[in-house]
């Protein structure tokens, strides 16, 4: 059900969470779909509504660092990252403590945990709210295109979930950067609104190894599969212009005048808030192919352009 996000639908929608059933919730990533990480129940149902191999591990959700301390071991890295970075759209996989009590299908068997700390404040309040760490992947259906609006959760899921809270698109746009932090070292998993860059700035001395850096030895995600994030069409990328029978979708200078354009000012961050938005229409308008425009690879442009190479290997 399709509700407003407001005091009362919080109350409801965290209690809903304790019964077992399922909430969709935004955070300023995407919207999530969420359930109690300690009920092996609820959490066989995230996989059952997404249609997601049981062997993608999940991202447990926590108010804050200390209740993420119950549940994983923060090394000092670990913890310096935790402090500087949340709450916002960081993803940190930690060791998970024996007594967790983390439902084992959050984790799909993995001795790791991937925890994180969203920034909106009304999602922190439903989570101190549930009164338990709640696991909540990008709520679509396994493969497809992240939800940024709470319509675009309803188009799919609506029937899953107890609650479907309202509170706008989301900000940021893009999923979560994920971290595995090791001594000095910062692997970065998925890239997302925390850039590299950002990761450099405050960790100055840590080793930031990116997924064009990391060999074999290196941890990974299960879940970065490179089809993904794919719209129903097959996506054309690097187009400088649209071509027949295409839907384009422009940045800067690029379709400046078409009704799709991630940015006509050529800014980043405002394109990486569009992205997800601008697929689900692009898949809807009349069109065979989505085609889209070059897009700088600096800083969240990387992001950008991770999510775009995986719509564009859909199929
Ligand atoms: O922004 C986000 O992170 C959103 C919002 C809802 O928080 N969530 C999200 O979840 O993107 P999901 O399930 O779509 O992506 C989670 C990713 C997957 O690629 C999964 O493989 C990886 O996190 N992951 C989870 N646990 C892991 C672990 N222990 N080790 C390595 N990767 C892990
Ligand atoms: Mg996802």
């Amino acid at each position: 059900m399709l509700t407003d996000f407001n005091h009362q639908s919080l109350l409801a929608a965290a209690q809903a969470l304790r019964d077992g059933k399922l909430v969709s919730f935004p955070t300023e990533t995407v919207y999530g779909l969420g359930a109690d990480a300690t009920n092996d129940d609820a959490v066989a149902a995230i996989y059952k509504a997404k249609g997601r191999p049981s062997f993608n591990p999940l991202i447990a959700h926590v108010p804050d660092f200390e209740t993420a301390q119950n549940y994983a071991d923060f090394d000092d890295l670990s913890t310096k990252l935790a402090a500087i970075f949340w709450p916002g759209p960081l993803t940190i996989i930690r060791p998970i403590k024996d007594n967790s009590e983390i439902s084992p299908l959050v984790t799909a068997g993995l001795p790791t945990l991937a925890l994180r700390v969203p920034a909106p404040e009304k999602a922190r309040a439903l989570l101190a709210q549930t009164g338990r760490p709640v696991a909540a992947p990008s709520a679509n259906l396994s493969g497809r295109i992240s939800p940024t609006k709470a319509v675009h959760v309803a188009a799919s899921l609506d029937d899953d979930c107890a609650y479907i809270l309202d509170a706008g698109p989301c900000q940021d746009g893009l999923e979560s950067t994920i971290i595995a932090p090791d001594g000095n070292q910062i692997v970065i998993l998925r890239p997302g609104p925390v850039t590299a860059e950002m990761l450099k700035e405050a960790m100055p001395d840590s080793v930031i190894i990116t997924q064009e850096e990391a060999n074999d030895s290196t941890p990974s995600s299960p879940g970065q599969m490179s089809s993904h994030y794919a719209p129903t069409k097959p996506v054309r990328l690097h187009a400088t212009s649209r071509q027949a029978d295409e839907v384009y979708i422009g940045f800067g200078e690029y379709g400046k005048t078409e009704p799709l354009n991630l940015s006509p000012d050529g800014n980043l961050i405002e394109a990486a808030s569009n992205l997800f938005a601008y697929l689900h229409e692009a898949d809807k308008i009349k069109g065979a192919v989505i085609a889209v425009a070059p897009l700088p690879e600096t800083g969240i442009g990387k992001a950008i352009t991770d999510r775009l190479l995986r719509a564009a290997t859909g199929k």
